[in-house]
């Protein structure tokens, strides 16, 4: 994802959803950790805001060293550029390859990660360097989407796009289209080395985009197809989105009003366990 700028405009959603995060699962936090001193590292931190504005702050933590990282360079830029400054840092990295040398063996009190791991194909190596993250009495924090209409509309048009479009499902990973995707995802956990604490299948969370204008942005933003198009090809690919979107919307009030289902956890290392990357 390289629409850094587009995207720091317009993950209302993302930060929706990072809120409600908080109201599951922020006296957990609190209740844990107190008045300590908390290191936190984001994995897919994207341009940094969902960190620093609404984990740092809805947590209520004491933070004294905080790291976001993320695999898209022009990402980890404007998240520096932003956000940036002596306990704040931003590396670039990649969960599924190995993770360069001045991350490697540090450990957290807080590994989180949000909006991200759907895009992850290997999720048990990604689970299993996530538990590598934390301390032996830290926490894993993750809000996991699934299902989205964004999905089901870019599905619709992949004939039509075939030169550009051909492997974008293989982009996600296989679980999100599965209904038993929550025990899935709880055996990878398990056998990764982290134990569930508490999980919340949200299969029918809402997200208003509110317009068509701010729909349009939303979903160019976190589109990885759309840079391989020409330009007049793209204006038409986003017209064609929207007519896809009011037809699978048909007889709904507001078109923009869609339905996502989304994975909100907490978990920790398993010390039992002796699963290594
Ligand atoms: C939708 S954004 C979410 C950003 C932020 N967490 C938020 O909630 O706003 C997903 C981010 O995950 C990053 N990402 C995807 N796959 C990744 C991977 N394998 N390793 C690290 N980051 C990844 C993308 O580059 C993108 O910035």
């Amino acid at each position: 994802m390289d629409k850094a700028k587009l995207y720091s405009k317009h993950n209302e959603e993302q930060t929706q959803s990072a809120k409600k995060f908080f109201k599951y699962f922020g006296e957990f936090l609190r209740e844990k950790f107190g008045k300590n001193s908390v290191t936190i590292i984001d994995i897919g931190t994207g341009c940094g805001r969902v960190l620093v504005e609404i984990f740092m702050t809805e947590s209520q933590l004491n933070f004294s060293k905080v790291v976001g990282v993320d695999k898209s360079q022009a990402m980890v830029d404007l998240a520096i550029k932003t956000y940036g400054n002596d306990h704040i840092y931003f590396h670039l990295m990649d969960i599924q390859e190995s993770i360069p040398r001045p991350m490697k063996f540090p450990e957290f009190d807080i590994v989180s990660s949000f909006y991200c791991l759907h895009w992850v194909q290997d999720l048990p190596l990604a689970f299993v360097k996530i538990k590598n993250f934390l301390k032996s009495d830290g926490i894993f924090c993750c809000v996991f989407i699934l299902t989205h209409i964004l999905i089901d509309i870019w599905n619709e048009l992949i004939d039509k796009y075939s030169p550009y479009m051909n492997n974008w499902r293989g982009n996600f990973n296989y679980i999100c289209y599965l209904e038993n995707a929550d025990e899935i995802i709880k055996k990878m956990l398990r056998e990764s080395g982290i134990e569930i604490i508490k999980f919340i299948d949200e299969k029918n969370d809402m997200f208003n985009f509110g317009t068509k204008e701010f729909f349009t942005a939303s979903l160019e933003a976190v589109n990885p197809c759309l840079k391989l198009m020409p330009e007049q090809l793209k204006n038409e690919f986003l017209h064609d989105q929207l007519d896809v979107l009011y037809n699978l919307q048909k007889g709904k009030e507001n078109p923009f009003d869609v339905k996502r289902r989304i994975f909100y956890f907490v978990g920790r290392k398993n010390l039992n366990s002796n699963i290594i990357e």
